[in-house]
């Protein structure tokens, strides 16, 4: 039986609308059997024509509100990006009555909570598969597939971009920038790129992913956001090395005191599937007490890579479009808001618990090493390895020191006396490692 078609108004004919625009109408036979119905684009609003889309024929508007009070448009694609008109947009949607769909993770992660609510009141769908990981269904995946789980934790190289960058640096020697700028030309890189490099688009998505796995609320603003502009070919060099590898990581544990929830460059053992990521590939791993290690990957941006995610949630709104909104799937896996598991906080970043890698330059004398191993000591830190390196800067040696586990307010303590000593010359080098142990 084929029902009524579902109306769709697309707002952004950039990267990923483009692709949107252009999947659906290519795959459109395939995509109406398996919804039942048409998803047909009504119409389409954009600042700008994108050469690549055949919009002859569809209704096009410069004005995107025209889309989201439109009578003939059952639900509004948001690909426009950003904070602020995007959340005006969508909640013009949601008090029309319209259901939504959106790739936007800043939105999410930022404003989720008041348009989950609103849309709730309404009635409406808000979906945002592609806000997380570009193509991978890792949302749908933890939201219903892993819905058995109490979740232990998840990991997850989470920026395309980051991983793009960090890849051909290691691999061809290239200049940060130069590798960005390839990164921008090909549509990975978010319009401000430092959301990349710094960790923050990876922050958006983790604040998503954890909310989802752990059934608490969106919590941006709580997240520990560190990025890989300070990661140095030294370090890259070191950590082969010692058997690690070096990626930015999105990383969110469940703990007895509460919620790890944290972005940073991390050391992982390069036997780990995640080590073998590379380029704009995404992929996460997650830890269900049932199912175990679980892991999903994938092109974590691109046009259509994305559009994929985009489209998935259209046919889910057009499967669900009829059901009581009670019954529907909830927007962040538990139901309510309200019911969000409150006994998990989450944790200040110095009482997260993790090893470490730290390189410092020390004058080359007697007793140095022994200073710097008493200073760790009397902070209960343990050390695992330590290598002192040939003298390369004047009189100065590289120390690399590995530690186990520990909590990060002792190794700030640690780090701040040993800068403090008159052998330790310029700042003490730290990034975390993770040994995504299946056990832990
Ligand atoms: N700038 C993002 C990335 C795009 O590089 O992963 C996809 O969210």
């Amino acid at each position: 039986m084929t029902l009524k078609p579902v109306r769709v108004g697309i707002c952004g004919l950039g990267t990923v609308g483009g692709g949107t625009f252009n999947v659906l109408t290519r795959n459109a036979d395939d995509i109406a059997r398996r919804a039942s119905r048409p998803i047909i684009v009504e119409q389409v609003g954009t600042r700008r024509d994108n050469p690549q889309c055949e919009t002859a024929g569809v209704k096009v508007t410069r004005d995107v509100f025209e889309v989201a009070r439109n009578p003939d448009v059952d639900v509004l694609v948001e690909l426009i990006g950003g904070y602020d008109v995007a959340r005006e947009l969508v909640m013009t949607a949601i008090e029309n009555g319209k259901h939504v769909v959106t790739a936007n993770k800043a939105l999410i992660a930022v404003h989720g909570n008041e348009i989950f609510q609103a849309a709730h009141e309404k009635g409406v769908i808000v979906a945002f598969e592609a806000a997380v990981a570009g193509g991978i269904p890792v949302i749908k995946s933890l939201r219903e597939g892993l819905g058995a789980n109490r979740i232990q934790w998840l990991a997850g190289i989470i920026n395309g971009t980051g991983n793009y960058i960090l890849t051909h640096m290691r691999d061809e020697g290239r200049a940060f920038d130069d590798v960005l700028a390839e990164a921008q030309a090909l549509g990975y890189a978010e319009a401000d790129p430092t959301f990349d490099v710094e960790g923050i688009d990876a922050a958006h998505k983790l604040t998503i992913l954890a909310s989802i796995a752990f059934g608490v609320p969106l919590q941006f603003d709580r997240a520990y956001t560190e990025g890989i502009s300070r990661v140095t070919a030294e370090d890259v060099e070191q950590a082969d090395q010692l058997g690690y590898i070096i990626k930015h990581l999105g990383i969110s544990k469940r703990t007895e005191k509460g919620l790890e929830l944290r972005v940073h460059p991390t050391l992982i053992p390069k036997e780990r599937l995640l080590a073998s990521v590379h380029g704009v590939k995404n992929a996460i791993a997650v830890m269900g007490d049932a199912v175990g290690p679980t892991l999903y990957y994938g092109a974590g941006a691109g046009a259509e890579p994305t559009a994929s995610a985009v489209v998935a949630d259209l046919l889910d709104v057009a499967r669900d479009i009829t059901t009581e909104h009670h019954y529907r799937v909830p927007y962040l896996a538990f139901s309510g808001i309200d019911e969000a598991d409150g006994s998990l906080p989450i944790l200040p970043m110095e009482d997260i618990v993790t090893a470490y890698y730290l390189r410092l330059l020390a004058v080359d004398r007697p007793g140095v090493l022994a200073r710097v191993a008493t200073i760790l000591s009397e902070q209960g830190i343990s050390i695992e390895a330590i290598i002192q390196k040939e003298a390369t800067e004047g009189e100065l040696v590289p120390i690399i020191l590995m530690t186990h586990r520990t909590r990060e307010q002792y190794m700030n303590q640690a780090i701040r006396q040993l800068e403090s000593l008159a052998d330790i010359a310029g700042p003490v080098t730290r990034i975390r490692v993770e040994s995504l142990d299946e056990q832990e």
